[in-house]
């Protein structure tokens, strides 16, 4: 069956067609409805015009409500109307499933983000969030493209983890019961202590101790796949699942790492313009006026980099009052990070070289020890984007920073095996994809651009 998109862009007057898709609006004249149809495919759905002559008519046009389902044939012709080039003369039409008006909860008129997450089910069949998940797709494929051309592999890591990436703790613990055949304690009830794997598991926080085994047989690798945290996720740039991107390099240091991070952004917004244009120009128009503006800095400009020292230095010197003060030493906030992102440098920051206490074990000691290898890439509007570093590359560092970090080496031990037997300096990043989709959108809250948020206020759908 063809999608309504080629036949928008495709279809010649004459061409004798079929669609599927549900109705948006209908409207009626005398002797003839006009009915827009939607297949998700675009964000224009196709017009087709039903004249009062064809079978049923009366019928059929009383079910033609919004949100009822429907396949209709007929033959294109051109159109009067503005916008489109072509339109559907009906000829036979199926009504698949109605939708009551009265119960519908999507009706004409713009309903709230809010409202329409409490529509999980449903929403993705509304303008904006049908051209996010169009978005977000584009944003996938040009990521697989992106790295299969430059001969990365991409690599499955676990979701079910024994270790702690960060180190921060924010794991989700997994009880690994199977309640097909749940342990019973003596009073018959499921006894949770009874654990499937026999020690601690976690949902993963990240893929990337994974992805650093796999660089040290295959040089360049990525993941793509879900992350977990038991985080506030109470902000509109946070969830408790979200999708990463991490590429892990061998034989590659900072500046590479800075560089493939720069390289890479450049190349999905160059390439979701292209995929999308539609959309783009739906969210610049209807979504936040700076979208195009914004997707024309990032591959037109290069991003800034200067050292998270530097940032301190910029940031304390500002009139700006924040809420959290500024001093060497601590973690820069959002409203920091968009400083700069947002009002300084009006394009992408690279932040590099934090000190060693605010950033994860694995991170490569500078000399010294005050600061290590690590870049963050903060974006306007959304902040933080891309987290990453050089790892720890010598066996004796690592296991210090380890035991430093308070976690237990033991636990480790694969990890420092890969510093044992062939260790070469490596670096890598994760990009976080939703918050790249709110980047790329303009949209402002974060459970807007995945199709199902998990926060600790939605499980349901
Ligand atoms: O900075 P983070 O914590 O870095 C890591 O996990 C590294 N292991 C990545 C690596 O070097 N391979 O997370 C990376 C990115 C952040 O920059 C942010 O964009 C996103 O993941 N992120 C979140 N996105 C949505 N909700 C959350 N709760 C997020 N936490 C991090
Ligand atoms: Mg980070």
């Amino acid at each position: 069956m063809p999608r309504i998109r080629d036949i928008l862009h495709k279809g010649e007057p004459g061409q004798s067609t079929t669609i599927q898709g549900w109705v948006r609006t209908k409207r009626e004249a005398k002797g003839v409805t006009f009915v827009d149809v939607n297949d998700g495919s675009s964000m224009a759905g196709l017009q087709v015009v039903l004249n009062a002559d064809l079978a049923g008519y009366d019928t059929v046009v009383k079910d033609l409500t919004t949100g009822s389902s429907v396949e209709i044939g007929g033959t294109l012709v051109e159109s009067p109307g503005k916008g489109q080039r072509v339109e559907l003369q009906g000829d036979s039409i199926t009504v698949f499933g109605t939708a009551d008006g009265e119960t519908y909860p999507l009706q004409k008129k713009r309903h709230s983000f809010e409202y329409l997450r409490t529509l999980g089910h449903l929403r993705s069949r509304t303008n904006t969030l049908s051209a996010v998940f169009r978005v977000r797709n584009a944003c996938a494929q040009a990521i697989h493209q992106f790295f299969n051309e430059r001969s990365f592999l991409w690599i499955h890591t676990p979701i079910i983890t024994a270790s702690d990436c960060e180190g921060a703790g924010e794991m989700f613990a997994v009880t690994g019961l199977n309640l097909a055949n749940p342990p019973k304690d003596k009073a018959g009830a499921v006894d949770y202590s009874q654990d499937f794997f026999g020690k601690p598991a976690y949902l993963t926080v990240s893929g990337q101790l994974e992805a650093e085994i796999m660089a040290m047989a295959f040089t360049d690798v990525y993941t793509f796949g879900p992350t977990f945290r038991a985080e506030n996720s109470n902000t509109s740039r946070h969830l408790a699942e979200f999708w990463m991107v991490e590429p892990e390099m061998a034989f590659c240091d900072l500046t590479g790492n800075m560089d493939l991070a720069e390289e890479f952004l450049k190349y999905i917004f160059h390439s979701v313009l292209e995929q999308c244009p539609e959309d783009m120009t739906f969210f610049n128009d209807r979504i936040d006026n700076s979208v195009l503006a914004t997707a024309d800095n990032i591959i037109n400009n290069t991003f800034e980099r200067i050292t998270y020292t530097d940032a301190v230095k910029l940031l304390e010197k500002t009139d700006r009052k924040f809420e959290f003060p500024v001093e060497w030493g601590i973690d820069l906030q959002s409203e920091h990070e968009r400083y700069l992102a947002e009002e300084l440098f009006k394009k992408p920051v690279i932040v590099t070289d934090y000190p060693t206490g605010i950033k994860a074990f694995y991170m490569r000691l500078n000399d010294g020890g005050e600061t290590v290898a690590a870049m963050d890439v903060l974006a306007p509007k959304v902040g933080e984007i891309i987290g990453g570093s050089q790892r720890e590359e010598r066996l004796d560092v690592l296991e210090r920073r380890i035991v430093e970090a308070g976690l237990d080496p033991a636990t480790y031990w694969w990890y420092l095996d890969l510093r044992r037997f062939g260790t070469v300096p490596h670096a890598g990043f994760g990009l976080g994809f939703e918050r790249l989709v709110q980047f790329m959108t303009g949209m402002s809250n974060i459970r807007d651009v995945i199709p199902f948020p998990r926060t600790p206020d939605s499980i349901e759908f």
